[in-house]
């Protein structure tokens, strides 16, 4: 859907886009209904619409697969809260990477960071090689790229903040010299959502997100969508989506639509607890590192600053635990608050052991290079109260780390990167 063509000028006392996040968030795509004035959309279950004549339909729509009223409203509120012309719902963010990558001619090159989410890493590795489509990893994209490019380089793909080590990049510097060889940047913002990051705006041009994350955040729907500025980019993903037919089904974008009107609010809390946490964790004698991209000793916290609303950390965090895999195992079965799960950016906390479960399927070299060791453990803050989520983590550590009690003095920050 595109916003030149729907701008946001429904409901008729509608927000534009100079207003705010939250103003947006909640008015964007959301039209009074004309027949009733219900203030929240109904739910257009039919698949097919009427045509008074051949090819006449009765209003803009055919069929759901093409386009949907709920569908159109949800990519609406994402174009605007991206800072986007236009927007792609998809039927879960790993559609939406394969309808990328499915665009790109046969023979294409495409160069990743090397932590990426373990399904995009095996899509890259497994799907799209099949394709002729060639991907390069690299652990340190914006030193490597200008030696990376070779002329059949199409795509730049990164995540920022990376899944699951936290790692940021600078995605002006890198889309910079993309741009200069005709390469597309494509930015994954499932890990901050447009709240926190809005990667358009530093140069990329394509943001995707996972929807079953923060976008939806309610852990009850999956999805994907994607965002740009380019006619020529929606008139291909826009092809592709009815010709693959990975969309989302109506009711899943009602849902992730009534989600999406709270994320300022829910982003902002997880913020505030996952900064408790991090701050609990990085005082600990039982961890040897955290990852967390609003602490002031992340290695790119200067990136934080550039690029997130107000140096906003975000709900994502892992740490290094001491003990080795059954520690991080054994802290993961003695939270009482976090659910051990895979996901995350729900409003309930969550903990995963990434070598085990979220990256199980990716190399343990490839793994280790990219920093993600057996003994790291993930967790996703919701938005419970941040004194019962640091005194949550604090006592699980205290179970699972066994062995000589550690002090302070003999513990040692490890990487660095507390
Ligand atoms: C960063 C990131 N991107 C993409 C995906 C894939 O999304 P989905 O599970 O909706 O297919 C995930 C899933 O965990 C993710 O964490």
């Amino acid at each position: 859907m595109t916003l030149a063509e729907h701008p946001i000028e429904t409901p008729p006392r509608a927000p534009s886009p100079v207003h705010r996040f939250g103003t947006l968030a909640v008015h964007a795509g959301s039209p009074h209904d004309p027949v009733t004035g219900a203030v929240i959309e109904p739910i257009s279950l039919s698949t097919t619409f009427a045509q008074t004549s051949v090819g006449k339909p009765v209003g803009q729509y055919e069929y759901s697969r093409s386009s949907n009223p709920n569908r159109d409203n949800f990519e609406r509120a994402i174009a605007a809260l991206e800072h986007a012309r236009f927007a792609l719902a998809f039927s879960s963010g790993s559609a939406t990477t394969a309808n990328i990558l499915q665009s790109l001619a046969a023979g294409s090159h495409v160069i990743s960071v090397s932590d990426v989410y373990g399904g995009t890493h095996r899509y890259f590795t497994k799907v799209a090689l099949t394709h002729d489509v060639k991907v390069t990893f690299s652990p340190s994209i914006e030193i490597d790229i200008a030696q990376l490019i070779t002329p059949e380089t199409k795509l730049i793909w990164i995540e920022s903040p990376s899944n699951p080590t936290l790692t940021l990049v600078d995605i002006r510097k890198v889309a910079t010299i993309a741009h200069q060889h005709g390469i597309l940047v494509v930015v994954d913002n499932t890990f901050l959502s447009p709240y926190v990051q809005n990667p358009l705006d530093h140069g990329a041009d394509i943001v995707v997100h996972s929807v079953t994350k923060y976008i939806n955040g309610h852990s009850d729907v999956v999805m994907g969508a994607a965002a740009f500025n380019s006619q020529d980019v929606y008139d291909r993903l826009s092809f592709l989506q009815n010709a693959l037919g990975a969309v989302p089904s109506a009711f899943d974008c009602w849902l992730a639509h009534r989600g999406l009107k709270t994320l300022h609010l829910r982003a902002r809390e997880a913020t505030k607890n996952a900064t408790g946490v991090a701050n609990a964790l990085k005082n600990s004698p039982n961890i040897i590192a955290v990852n967390y991209p609003g602490l002031p000793s992340h290695p790119q916290y200067a990136v934080t600053q550039k690029q997130h609303r107000d140096g906003m950390g975000g709900g994502m965090l892992s740490f290094r635990i001491r003990g080795g895999h059954e520690a991080a195992e054994r802290f993961c079965q003695a939270t009482k608050i976090y659910t051990l799960a895979e996901s995350l950016g729900g409003i309930e906390s969550l903990v995963e052991v990434p070598s085990a479960m979220t990256h199980g399927g990716i190399p343990r070299e490839q793994r280790e290079a990219a920093g993600v060791f057996d003994d790291l453990v993930r967790v996703s803050c919701g938005i419970e109260d941040e004194a019962d989520l640091v005194a949550d983590v604090l006592q699980a550590l205290e179970k699972a780390v066994v062995g000589p009690k550690i002090t302070n003095a003999l513990a040692s920050n490890g990487n660095g990167s507390v």
